[in-house]
Formats: structure tokens, sequence, C-alpha cells
């Protein structure tokens, strides 16, 4: 039986030039798995716990020496001569070793790297691909099919100093046959975009997830150059819109300010339904504050029968959160992200509860990043059928849509791609 024999974390840079944790986990037959974890700005208030210093003399306060010395210590104390063969066992023995609910004590993002870091060891054993890997652990029978891949081609919100309240306009290729083809109708659209937007005199620098950043005045002025670069890029009618609206940004003491307009829940709630009136919008993700679950509720029965709204900083990749969602029929999808909850196993566990219930589960990025593809094998391994990481530039972006090519490449006439819209 295969066993760890060291692991060794180190402090790197993510997307924006902040430190983050990177592992190294080897096995005794010399096998290797490396994996570093990623980071949010727009993170929510009930997310598990990223353990930095805080000192601001060290990175302006952002240093992760502390998480290391727990990968390097504690964690690599008892995961040392353990067995690679079960990830949900790897997991426990942190979660115990942890004992905290939110995982403050060893830190989400030391747990986070370690956990990933054994699937990739495991992987190698196996001398199969992660995704496979990842399927054959959690039981997933024909990992097959690639993402949609929701595409945040405008950003605003936290990532960007555009002023726009929505942080995220995303284009989805929901009427293209196969992946690649998706992937290519997202590039040409980003360039056509970028002429638009040069023509109409703004700037066309790009936010955190690789997405220009203009300073237009409302999400439907975003809206309309997303239709027009779709339509002259000669995709109309194959490629919808979503946005992350990310509302908890925008909300205080119990009113929204949407680009400068001010909004109660239900007059926000009376917005998002004329603006799916008027654009092809298809997916609306955080269209309310994180603890608003009648805002969520009352959008969900007025049109989550015909249209995708996903729960972020609401459900955290928190199965109990997401269970409170299913019995309320709060949202009708659930945003998935590994390091809001810590471990892959969790992770497994938020997507197939959603799953079991017919939500939709979407694998997404953070807006702080690393080269790290962990998550276009996760979406694949999982079959959750959607993906969001990014723009069509950045490498930290387009590395995860660079791995979805070479496993549709791998899995050839296998491979399935289809429209969850
Ligand atoms: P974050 O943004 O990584 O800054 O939280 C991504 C998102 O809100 O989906
Ligand atoms: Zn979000």
């Amino acid at each position: 039986m295969t066993t760890i024999s060291r692991i060794h974390a180190r402090q790197i840079l993510d997307s924006r030039g902040n430190p983050t944790v990177e592992v190294d986990l080897e096995l005794d037959d010399g096998t290797f798995g490396r994996s570093a974890v990623p980071s949010g700005a727009s993170t929510g208030t009930h997310e598990a716990l990223e353990l930095r210093d805080g000192d601001k003399a060290i990175y302006l306060g952002k240093s992760v020496l502390k998480a290391i010395q727990n990968v390097n210590g504690p964690i690599a104390d008892v995961l040392k001569g353990k067995s690679i063969a079960d990830q949900r066992t790897i997991d426990q023995i942190m979660l115990d070793l942890d004992a905290t609910p939110n995982k403050s004590s060893l830190g989400a993002n030391a747990i986070l790297a370690v956990s990933m870091a054994a699937c990739r060891a495991r992987a190698g054993v196996e001398h199969k691909p992660l995704w496979q890997s990842l399927a054959d652990q959690f039981d997933v029978i024909n990992p097959t099919l690639l993402p949609m891949p929701m595409m945040n081609v405008i950003n605003g919100g936290q990532h960007a100093d555009s002023g726009l309240s929505f942080q995220e306009c995303m284009i989805i290729p929901t009427g293209i046959a196969n992946f690649s083809d998706a992937i290519r109708a997202g590039s040409e659209i980003f360039h056509t975009l970028q002429s638009l937007l040069q023509d109409a005199g703004y700037t066309v620098s790009v936010g955190d997830e690789g997405g220009f950043a203009p300073q237009v005045k409302s999400g439907e002025e975003a809206f309309d150059f997303l239709l027009q670069a779709i339509n002259r890029a000669g995709y109309t009618g194959k490629v919808q819109l979503g946005i992350d609206a990310a509302a908890s940004e925008f909300y205080t003491d119990g009113k929204y300010d949407v680009d400068g307009k001010m909004m109660t829940s239900s007059e926000l709630t009376d917005y998002y339904v004329s603006l799916c009136d008027t654009y092809p919008l298809v997916s609306i993700e955080d269209s309310h504050s994180e603890d608003d679950w009648d805002g969520f509720a009352d959008l969900t029965a007025k049109i989550g029968a015909h249209r995708q709204l996903v729960g972020d900083d609401l459900l955290v990749t928190n199965v109990e959160r997401i269970q409170k969602a299913i019995d309320a029929k709060t949202v009708n999808s659930v945003l998935i992200k590994l390091n809001q909850i810590g471990t892959v196993s969790e992770t497994v566990d938020a997507i197939t509860l959603a799953q079991a219930h017919n939500l939709t589960a979407v694998v997404s990025h953070r807006s702080g990043e690393t080269e790290d593809t962990f998550i276009a094998h996760l979406a694949v391994g999982l079959r959750t059928g959607q993906i969001k990481t990014g723009s069509l530039s950045r490498t930290d972006r387009v590395c995860k849509y660079n791995q979805l090519l070479r496993i549709e490449e791998q899995l050839g006439d296998r491979a399935e791609f289809c429209s969850p819209f």
C-alpha cells in the first residue's frame, strides 16, 4: 500500500501578487503531487477561514507563513506513513486535527493545499489523469462531460475599478456543439468586444479575472456591448448571458445600491425580472446579499423555472447551507469553490448533494488564482456540466480552459458537451 512519505509547503504568489500556499506531497514510491490554493476578494462571511499572518511589515499583512508551518509541522506529522488510498480518510484526519467548525485552527488554505496535492499524488500512483482518478475515487460514472464555460468578459464590483455594480458579466455559448468551439466563440467575442469598447472610447485594460473593465454606467450598457459583440462575431442566438451580481458587495443596511440606484430587496428582484425580459440572461449568481434568504427565494419563485439562480456567498460550498437552500427552495444552483470549505471530500459532498436534488453545480475559480488547474479536472471528474473560470485572457484564467481542451482531446469520441440551459 502506497503511503505518504513527505509533505512540504511553501509560500508562492497568486495572480494578484499576494502570498498563497503551495504543497508538494510525496509518496514512498517516489510519486509526487503538487497543488496551490486560490484566494477570493469578494469572500463570503460564512466561508472557512483563510489563515493570514496579519503582520503589516510582511506582504502588508497577507503572508501565509503560519499556514505553511501548520502544513510542515502538525499536518505532516499526522499524515506521514498514512495510506494514499482513500481521500476521505486523509481529509478526516486533518479535520480531526483542526477540530473547529471553520478550520480556523490550521487554516482552510493549509488543509486544502494538502487535500488537493494528495489527489494529484493518488492520480500519479494510479497512472490516471486527475479527472479520471477523482471520478473513480468518488464513484462517478462516465466522467466524459466537458463543462459549459461561463466566460467573464466584463469585470466590475470588487474585481475592477470600473464602478459597475455587477461583479461579472459572462458569455455562455449554449448553442455550440463542442467545448473547443465554445472556447473559440468566447475568444472571438472577447476580441470583438475589445474593438467595440475601443471604438466607443472606453479603456480596454482588464480586471482581476481577465475581462475588460470599462466605466459603463449600468449593467444594461454592459449587456448591450456584449450582445453587439456576440452579433458582430457571428454568434447571434448561440451565446447567452450570465451575471454574478455579488450583491453582498453593494448591500448596506437593508438597501442595495445598483449603479447609483437605491433598491429594496424586492425592488432588486423586480429589476432582475425586467433584465431577464429584455436580455438573454440565463444565469444570475448571488442576486441578493449573503443572508437575504427571502430575497433569493422570492426571485426563485418568480423566475427559477426558466433561469439558473446560483448561490455563492449564500451557500459557501457548505452542505448545511445547501440543504437549507434545498428545503426552502432558495436557489436552483450551487457555486462550488474548493477553498470556501477547505477539503476535496467536503467539496465533492456539496456537489453530490446539489446533484441529488436536481440543483446544478457550477465549479468556480477565485479572483486570486494560480497556475493550478485542479478545478478543470474536478468539473469533468464530478460531471458538473458547468465551470466559470474567467475571461479569455490572463494565464491564471486560460490555463483552466487549456486543461479542458487537453481533456477533450484525451476523451476523443467519448467527449460530451451539452447546454444545461
Ligand atoms: P471572489 O469572486 O473569488 O473574489 O470571491 C468570485 C465570485 O464571487 O464568484
Ligand atoms: Zn460569486
